[in-house]
Formats: C-alpha cells, sequence, structure tokens
C-alpha cells in the first residue's frame, strides 16, 4: 500500500492516490471522487494491462466527462425528473440528464473529496474512503455518512463495501461506475467480449431510459445473456439508439447474499472478470454514448462501446416505483452493499 500526492482542486483542496497492490494487481484510488483510476491485471501470458477506462491526471478526472471510474451516489442512476415524495413531502433535485437526474445530481459523489484511512485488514491491502453528505445537499434530505472500503486481496480480487448511515429517512443507492475493457489501454472496442449476466428478467425502459414499472423476462429476447454471449453481435441486435445495452437486470439473487452477477470474458488477452453483488440489480452499458471526444489515458479518444460498464445497484428510479426493491434508509439502520470483482484469465 502507498500513498501519492494526485494534485488539488480548484479550491485548494488536496488529492491523493491510494495504490492497492497483491504483487499480481494493482489499484489506484483517488480520494476525488473515490474514482479508481486503474487496475493492472495480466494477460494469459503474464502481461500487465490497465483494463479500466480514465485520465492520466486529475486535471481529467476535473474535467467533464461520463463517470469514469468514480462511485455514484447519493442515487445512482436515474431519478425521473428529478422529483420523489417521501413521507409526505415532496423533493425536488437539479436534472442534468434531459428530464431526469443521474448519478447523484449536478454535484454528486463523484466530485467530492473523500477522507481517507489506510487499513491492513486481514484480507490485504485496504483504504478506508468517508464522505459526509450534508442535509439537502443536490436537494436529497438528512446527513449522511458515507464509508466504502477498498480491499485487494490476496486471490486478486477487489473488494468495495459501502456503508451508509443518515439523521433523516432518504433514499440511497451507490455503485461503481468502473468502465472495463479486459483488452488493455490500447485494445479497440469491447465487442468481441463474451458477457454472461445471472439475470432472469430486466426493466424496460422508456426513451429517456426511466424503467416503465414493468419487470420483462429475458427469455426470446435479446437481453437474454444467461450464456456466454459475444457483446458486439447482439448489440447489432437491439434496436435503441445509441445502439447498445444501457439496462438495468433483475439478478438472481433473491435473499441479497453476496451472489455472482456477470462473467466477462476477452478471449484475445484471456482475461476474465467477475463480479459478484449484494445488490439486486446490474445496470449493463456498453459505452454507447462514447463518441471519440473524451480523449483518455495515452491520449487514446474513447469510442462507442470502448468499454462495458456493470454498475452493481437498486433499480434505476426505485424511488418511484413502489414495486421494485426499497432504496429508502431510515434513521438508525445501516445501509450496506457489497461488490467483489474478481480477476484471473484462461
Ligand atoms: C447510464 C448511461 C450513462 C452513463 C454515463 C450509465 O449508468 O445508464 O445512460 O450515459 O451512465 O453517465
Amino acid at each position: 500500500m502507498s500513498k501519492v500526492a494526485f494534485g488539488k482542486t480548484p479550491d485548494g483542496k488536496t488529492v491523493d492516490l491510494y495504490v492497492l497492490q497483491n504483487g499480481r494487481i494493482t489499484v489506484k484510488i483517488s480520494t476525488y471522487g473515490a474514482i479508481i483510476t486503474s487496475i493492472e491485471v495480466p494477460d494469459r501470458d503474464g502481461k500487465l494491462d490497465d483494463v479500466v477506462l480514465g485520465f492520466d491526471d486529475l486535471t481529467g478526472y476535473l474535467g467533464k466527462h461520463p463517470y469514469f471510474g468514480a462511485t455514484v451516489g447519493r442515487v445512482a442512476n436515474r431519478v425521473a425528473k428529478g422529483k420523489f415524495t417521501l413521507n409526505g413531502h415532496e423533493y425536488t433535485l437539479a436534472t442534468n440528464n434531459g428530464p431526469n437526474t443521474l448519478h447523484g445530481g449536478l454535484k454528486g459523489f463523484d466530485k467530492v473529496v473523500w477522507k481517507a484511512e489506510e487499513l491492513e485488514s486481514g484480507d490485504g491491502p485496504s483504504v478506508r474512503l468517508s464522505y459526509t453528505s450534508p442535509d439537502g445537499e443536490e436537494g436529497y434530505p438528512g446527513n449522511l455518512s458515507v464509508s466504502i472500503l477498498f480491499t485487494v486481496t490476496a486471490d486478486d480480487k477487489l473488494k468495495i463495501e459501502y456503508t451508509a448511515e443518515t439523521d433523516k429517512a432518504t433514499p440511497v443507492n451507490l455503485s461503481n461506475h468502473s468502465y472495463f475493457n479486459l483488452g488493455g489501454k490500447n485494445s479497440d472496442t469491447i465487442r468481441d467480449h463474451e458477457i454472461t449476466l445471472n439475470a432472469d428478467r430486466y426493466t424496460p425502459v422508456d426513451d429517456t431510459l426511466i424503467p416503465t414499472g414493468e419487470i420483462a423476462p429475458v427469455a426470446d429476447t435479446p437481453y437474454d445473456l444467461r450464456k456466454p454471449t459475444v457483446i458486439g453481435a447482439r448489440i447489432d441486435r437491439l434496436q435503441n439508439e445509441p445502439r447498445g445495452f444501457d439496462h438495468n437486470f433483475v439478478l438472481n439473487n433473491p435473499d441479497g447474499k453476496l451472489t455472482l452477477a456477470a462473467h466477462v470474458y476477452d478471449p484475445k488477452s484471456g482475461r476474465v472478470l467477475e463480479v459478484s453483488t449484494t445488490e439486486p440489480g446490474v445496470q449493463f452499458y456498453t459505452g454507447n454514448f462514447l463518441d471519440g471526444t473524451d480523449k483518455g489515458k495515452g491520449g487514446v479518444a474513447y469510442k462507442q462501446h470502448q468499454a462495458i460498464c456493470l454498475e452493481t445497484q437498486h433499480f434505476p428510479d426505485s424511488i418511484n416505483h413502489p414495486s421494485f426493491p426499497n432504496t429508502v434508509l431510515e434513521p438508525g439502520k445501516k445501509y450496506s452493499q457489497t461488490t467483489v470483482y474478481t480477476f484471473s484469465t484462461r
């Protein structure tokens, strides 16, 4: 475990980068945005490469970008029209995605500086990042204390454990927005990657990507990813624009125990990523809105379908859908979610 200076925010706050490694994999985490800036893992020949999109320096992250590696909250994903009613009170959030609120609003958890504490847990090197979101921040009720423990384990897992507590009822839905390309930094799109999702159902959306409320079976649709599926060929069967997956899949995880959600394989490098989570859903997003304008690490222009996101979370707009799993955290209760990314090769 080591810590390096990453720079300063425009208002003068110091930002550090924590480096967690186990001798094979190295993960870097910035205190700005609790952002995972880099994950270096070996391919089948032992060659290391960085498998997440992002920038070489803090300046890149301070600019506008689509949440590369970021922690998203207080409510990840969309809230329809930026409005919800809780305990008889209507709350209004800033809208930052067409008519809706996305990933916490104008200044979400991806744009604040987190406090860090280095730990050497039994499992491996860890860093705990914490942030208290004040009552009314981005329109959300209650002071919410959030803590995230990132650990790199001896068996090549990156474990992320989130907890949160509030002093007023508030919706909470935390996730990480890493963009994975298992081919590494200079690789082409993820069209050749194979994906398997442990999901029998998904939540269909309207054209602003808000769930209609229906929970539909994936069987006999292009959303059936229960067997290893080449992503590019499957994207070509979709009808949405910009073309690609940007859907919440309902995980086969009825009791909220840590369960396998996704398996991703890159046949070229042999790298495998498995994602397990305690969450009921995963937003599978294939970088549909990337269009070459974001220039990332090494100046690479990130094009459409350059990477995939597997955002483990509660369903989009849950706060406005009583039939979806509950996202309201009450005072005196503890929010927790655990997601584990396991890296291997074949
Ligand atoms: C959303 C996409 C969005 C992306 C970047 C994903 O979680 O579902 O629609 O473009 O985040 O903001």
